[in-house]
């Protein structure tokens, strides 16, 4: 399927859901087949998770963190290396691409997602990037907080063992020493921390459509929002 066949696409796309549920690489997909900007959002709260572990700022410092996160300076652009990274992710002028994916990382991202001067900060910047429209854009509040008008919204579900199970063999596959049960805990653990903040929730937007990838490929889901968008014409 190619751009010039499908008629009347959305401006924007949202793709929500948990911690691992494929929205990333999903999100990807589907902007290369229609040609729109991908941005994963995760990627903005973990530059700040992993700038702040690399300053030594206390992430239990709000103040600190949130001064951190209004300066921090983060280019996501097209990856530059085909060694599976989706982004090259350079943070203040340094390439950090896989360092946000440390598993120190993992442990207090969703902590440092709670503060509200720091999401504020970052849906600034995401909703001028989309501003120019043609972008799939991807996190936990892209349709009900980030771009609530947005014209198609997905919301990406999979139960947590499947999630664990994916990562670990993603993680066993970049060579990390990880065991299954620590990604389940870890999941469980952001999950719970995601879904529970007072400020932009991890929630389905009320007209998002639901997707369960617990028995669905990848490239299922992919082709499923692609008829999606083929109906829309
Ligand atoms: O999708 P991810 O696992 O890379 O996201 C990392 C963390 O960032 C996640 O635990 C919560 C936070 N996040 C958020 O609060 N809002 C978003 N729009 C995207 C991510």
């Amino acid at each position: 399927m190619c751009e010039q066949k499908l008629h009347n696409l959305p401006k924007n796309i949202a793709i929500d859901g948990p911690a691992a549920s494929g929205k990333s690489t999903i999100g990807t997909l589907i902007a290369n087949k229609i040609g729109y900007m991908c941005l994963d959002t995760g990627i903005m709260y973990r530059a700040v998770a992993f700038q702040a572990l690399k300053e030594g700022i206390n992430v239990d410092d709000e103040e600190q963190v949130t001064k951190l996160a209004e300066r921090i300076e983060i280019d996501i652009l097209p990856a530059s290396s085909r060694d599976g990274r989706q982004f090259d992710v350079i943070i203040n002028g340094e390439d950090h691409s896989w360092d946000i994916r440390a598993t120190a990382v993992n442990a207090v991202v969703s902590e440092v997602s709670v503060y509200p001067g720091v999401r504020q900060a970052m849906t600034l910047q995401q909703r001028k990037i989309a501003e120019k429209g043609k972008i799939v854009m991807i996190g936990r509040d892209i349709g009900t907080v980030v771009l609530p008008d947005a014209d198609m919204k997905i919301y990406l579900d999979a139960s947590v063992e499947v999630r664990a199970q994916r990562r670990y063999i993603e993680d066993l596959g970049r060579g990390e020493d990880v065991c299954l049960e620590d990604v389940v805990n870890s999941l469980r653990h952001r999950d719970e921390i995601d879904s529970g903040r007072a400020v932009a929730p991890l929630k389905a937007a009320e007209d998002a459509i639901m997707i369960d990838s617990d028995r669905m490929t990848v490239y299922e889901v992919v082709e499923h929002v692609m008829k999606l968008l083929e109906k829309r014409g």
